[in-house]
């Protein structure tokens, strides 16, 4: 089986540095051709920072990292240090990052990928607000149909908000973003928290991270007991929802995920729902399939699939 070529666009973040770490962990299915870092969890200077020093910590130097776009496409920047700490990646103690930012913008690596490679072979992953992709899109319109897959985590249906009562934080802090992505009419695999919400560190699998006795399962074990203190406080949850890692480990092991190809469109204009993911769940419109919109996930599996991948790190 070949390696499935990916860019992952970041917005570091603990569940970010994960879902990284996951797909560098995983060579035999996964080719990461670079990361694009983008505004969001923290301002774009530290997501580019954190998008480094996660590379560092997997080893992987060789994996060109691009600052991308410093704010959304219309709209004054959201951040939630509230969430992740001051740096975005509170927790364990790590050192700045060694590797310098690669020359460009984000923003044309994710173009000038999609024009070398084969169409159709490239899939972006998304983990964060959409200005980077959309923006790609609007500044080459060939390239979208050059696009395999968007794999993306963003959006709720059933879980509701946890920016807003209604909308969840990659597509709020960007709605008109994540428009232009949901009508592109590439294929896309949405990881909302309907599914995020289901896959919690709870003790013992944060404990099995720490077990490792690696730098990067120590590091792991600290990053989500910091970043688990959000959820506790408001949902009660019994650990962090590992969000973004999600994304990468579909690409490894898809069939631990279930979903349905649903319409999504999202809330653009109203102010007391903007970024809602209105997805069409039961099929009451005549609108459009759009999405592989995820709802379950086999909780036990991505664990041990996800601790067995820190493992080889
Ligand atoms: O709502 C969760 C999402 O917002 C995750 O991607 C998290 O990293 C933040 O970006
Ligand atoms: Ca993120």
């Amino acid at each position: 089986m070949t390696a499935r070529k990916i860019i992952i666009d970041t917005d570091p973040g603990q569940d970010d540095a994960v879902a990284i770490l996951l797909a560098l962990a995983s060579p035999d299915e996964i080719e990461v051709l670079g990361i694009t870092a983008v505004a969001g969890n923290v301002p774009l200077e530290l997501t580019a920072k954190n998008a480094r020093i996660v590379c560092e910590l997997a080893g992987r130097t060789d994996i060109p990292v691009f600052a991308g776009c410093d704010r959304p496409l219309k709209r004054p920047l959201i951040t939630a240090e509230h969430v992740h700490g001051k740096t975005g990646l509170d927790g364990p103690v790590l050192p700045d990052p060694q590797i310098p930012l690669a020359e460009g913008h984000g923003v044309d690596f994710i173009i000038d990928t999609l024009r070398a490679q084969d169409s159709g072979t490239v899939t972006l992953c998304p983990l964060g607000p959409l200005t980077n992709i959309a923006t790609a899109f609007q500044k080459a319109p060939d390239i979208v149909e050059r696009v395999q897959e968007i794999v993306l985590m963003g959006g709720a249906y059933f879980e509701v908000g946890n920016i807003t009562p209604t909308a969840e934080f990659n597509i709020h802090v960007d709605p008109e973003a994540a428009d232009i992505v949901f009508k592109s009419g590439v294929p896309i695999v949405v990881m909302p928290l309907d599914v995020t919400h289901k896959a919690l560190v709870t003790k013992p699998r944060n404990d099995a991270f720490r077990a490792l006795g690696t730098k990067v399962g120590i590091a792991v074990a600290e990053m989500t007991d910091f970043f688990e203190r959000f959820d506790k406080e408001k949902y009660g949850s019994e650990g962090a929802p590992l969000h973004d890692p999600c994304v990468t480990a579909y690409l490894i092991r898809p069939e631990l995920f279930s979903g349905r190809h649903v319409n999504v469109e999202i809330e653009t204009q109203s102010d007391l729902t903007l970024g809602m993911t209105v997805a069409d769940w039961w099929g009451v419109t005549d609108r459009k399939p759009n999405a592989l919109f995820i709802g379950d996930v086999d909780a036990d599996g991505f664990f041990a699939l996800l601790t067995e991948r820190l493992a080889r790190l």
